[in-house]
């Protein structure tokens, strides 16, 4: 792989552990780093084009069996014509639903070329008890033997057509009933939960405010505040968290698609 070569990572990960596996993926090749993360990103319409020497590690959480519809708003912006892609998604031990056929369905519209595709397992952004502290160095060992296989089949310049788990049309896309919220109590008014939702939700005059309506759980302000001023905390996340926890307590393995 020539030197002159250009990774970029393309993911969105409101609780960091996605990008926490789309670098660790990236860090198997040599050459330049390019970051698009999509938590971050304004959608301003502009098509971005990769091609020649470009590589892409495009990585995505699993939101109610689908990836996050804002971040596949934004990933349509990017394209590459027959440029190698890696695919993955990233789940809380829980259900995977049609999330992985739906991301490397986008990135085949697009025009990339589809290597490999992971499912990989990181701790529940929501339900944290569960899959606790994954990616662990289990997951890592598999995360290397994915990457290695994907840069041998970027190395022999085929054109793959990966097959992926998932149905179409795929699951609907539901918005989870849970809601962040805050405590007043604990924030100090630094704002950096304001800066980092990618709803708006969050009332740039008074953080203590969330709007519901807006929220769609995504976790990206509950993992950032350096108070720990902001939760899920509710009637509804109380009564399920017991038997969601324990519903999926079997711990699930990542598993790999070429
Ligand atoms: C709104 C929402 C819905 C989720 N739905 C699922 C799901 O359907 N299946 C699953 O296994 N995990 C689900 N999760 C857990 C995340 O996919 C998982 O924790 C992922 O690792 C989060 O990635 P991040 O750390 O990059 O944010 C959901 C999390 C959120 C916030
Ligand atoms: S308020 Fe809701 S949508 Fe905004 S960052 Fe927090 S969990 Fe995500
Ligand atoms: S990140 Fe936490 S401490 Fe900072 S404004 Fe938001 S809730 Fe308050």
């Amino acid at each position: 792989m020539s030197t002159l070569t250009k990774i970029s990572t393309i993911y969105f990960s409101p609780s960091s552990t996605t990008k926490k596996i789309a670098e660790k993926i990236a860090s198997y090749f040599e050459g330049s780093v390019e970051i698009h993360d999509l938590l971050m990103y304004e959608d301003d319409g502009e098509i971005k084009e990769f091609g020649d020497f470009d590589i892409v590690v495009v990585g995505m959480p699993v939101f109610a069996g689908r990836i996050p519809e804002i971040a596949r708003k934004k990933l349509e912006n990017f394209k590459g014509v027959d440029v190698p892609a890696i695919a993955f998604v990233n789940k809380g031990n829980a259900n995977l639903g049609d999330a992985l056929l739906e991301l490397t369905d986008i990135l085949k519209e697009n025009g990339f070329n589809v290597v490999g595709a992971g499912e990989f397992i990181s701790q529940h952004s929501i339900f944290t008890e569960v899959a606790k502290g994954r990616p662990d160095e289990k997951d890592l060992e598999r995360i290397n033997e994915f990457a290695v296989k994907c840069k041998s089949k970027i190395e022999d310049h085929v054109k793959c057509d990966v097959e992926v788990p998932g149905n179409k049309p795929y699951c609907e896309y539901k918005v989870v009933p849970f809601k962040a919220v805050c405590d007043e109590s604990l924030c100090t008014f630094c704002y950096d939960c304001v800066s980092v939702c990618p709803h708006d939700a969050i009332s740039d005059d008074d953080p203590v405010l969330t709007d519901h309506e807006k929220c769609d759980g995504c976790s990206a302000c509950v993992f950032i505040c350096p108070e720990d001023a902001r939760s899920f905390n509710s009637e509804i996340f109380n009564q399920t968290e017991p038997v969601f926890v324990e519903k999926f307590s079997k711990r699930q393995e990542p598993e790999f698609y070429f």
